[in-house]
């Protein structure tokens, strides 16, 4: 079977976790938490980066962060993997879902400023905007954009609205670690950025997360937050309902591994990409997702659509490559077929319906990735 999308474990991986486990240092407390947590600021440029033990939690976290409660409403897109909405669920809050565009299949950012136009109003409260929807009187509590596929949202036009109207933006970046735009990291735009480090992501700790920020006092209060809210080093002395969701050292000593390699992993991720763009260009009815000039995608999982995608997948399957559907929309699921839904032509089932993912592990051959190519030929033949 040639896999979809698994980690690349060619480091000092080993090393470090015998390091853990020799020295006891297993669990919440060591050195590797923050060398991980460093690694990824070196890289991103963001000034703060806290660890936690996956990315849904640091985007719950992030919620909270935001001061989102149960009164208000947040915004996501309605195409992107179920933890983005189950993460706006714990804070109680009501979620807007937003279609996605045509060719980027990244939320639909002038649907979303359209929205915002006809259907909020906003006021200065200590000389700050905050914008509440004008049908139900609730605050917008926050914008959680998605980075599908590692592919750019249009992030500075939403940060432009995210100023306007007094919105904290929370990036849900946790599919985008080594995306950039104009020199600028998937994540570190808004009040927080999130990544994962589950294991079909770019990089693994088997199952991980970092919240990203600028902001001292978010980080400050992230860090808080995600260890129980701990105030003093000897006593038991806790100031506030907090989360144990810290990343252990164990796997922080995983993540510092990766790191190490994350050039040579990136480097692989586009030369896959870029053959598979080269090879698939013009056959059958294929076409791949468009980023804008300015970004550079980390090219994590290669997905494109075609109107024969299942009958492809059933066939790539049917010959040991491991090929997936696209996400099913959040608004055809049991819990979120009720929210409201901007939309004008529900884009997201039709990409939905034609999407595609096929194997790009970082450690994927030249020649498996010749064996993929021929079979998909062979299926348009
Ligand atoms: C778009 C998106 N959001 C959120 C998550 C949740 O991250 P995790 O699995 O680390 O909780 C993932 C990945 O699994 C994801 O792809």
């Amino acid at each position: 079977m040639i896999p979809l999308s698994v980690p690349n474990i060619d480091g000092n991986e080993w090393q470090y976790v015998k390091d853990c486990l020799d020295t006891g240092w297993i669990s919440s407390a060591g050195a590797y938490v923050t060398k991980f947590e460093e690694a990824i600021q070196n890289y991103t440029g963001v000034k703060y980066a806290i660890a936690c033990m996956n990315g849904t939690a640091g985007l719950q976290v992030s919620l909270n962060l935001a001061g989102v409660s149960s009164n208000d409403i947040v915004i996501a897109p309605n195409l992107t993997f179920v933890a983005t909405l189950n993460a706006i669920s714990y804070s109680g809050a009501q979620i807007a879902l937003i279609d996605v565009c045509e060719d980027s299949w990244q939320m639909d950012i002038d649907l979303l400023q359209n929205w915002l136009a006809n259907n909020t109003t906003t006021k200065f409260v200590n000389e700050k905007p905050v914008t509440t929807e004008i049908a139900s009187g609730k605050k917008i509590g926050a914008i959680m954009p998605v980075y599908v596929l590692g592919g750019f949202i249009d992030v500075d036009k939403l940060v432009e609205i995210s100023a306007t109207y007094g919105i904290p933006l929370i990036e849900d970046s946790t599919e985008a670690l080594g995306s950039f735009k104009n020199g600028k990291h998937a994540g570190t735009f808004g009040l927080t950025g999130v990544l994962s480090f589950n294991g079909n992501k770019i990089i693994s700790t088997g199952g991980g997360g970092m919240i990203l920020t600028n902001d001292k006092d978010i980080a400050n209060r992230a860090k808080h937050i995600t260890t129980t809210a701990k105030t003093d080093p000897l006593d038991y002395f806790h100031d506030e309902v907090g989360y144990n969701y810290r990343l252990v050292n164990v796997l922080a000593a995983i993540g510092v591994a990766q790191m190490e390699n994350f050039e040579s992993i990136l480097k692989r991720k586009k030369e896959i990409d870029a053959l598979y763009r080269s090879e698939l260009h013009g056959v059958g009815d294929i076409k791949f997702q468009e980023n804008d000039t300015d970004s550079d995608p980390n090219c994590w999982l290669f997905t494109f659509r075609t109107k024969k995608m299942r009958a492809l997948l059933n066939h790539l399957n049917s010959k040991e490559i491991q090929s997936r559907p696209f996400w099913t929309p959040m608004n055809n699921l049991p819990m979120y077929k009720d929210l409201m839904y901007i939309n004008e032509n529900d884009i997201s089932n039709k990409i939905f319906k034609e999407c595609i993912s096929i194997p790009s592990s970082s450690n994927l051959t030249i020649d498996d990735q010749y064996k993929v190519i021929s079979e998909i030929k062979n299926f348009y033949k």
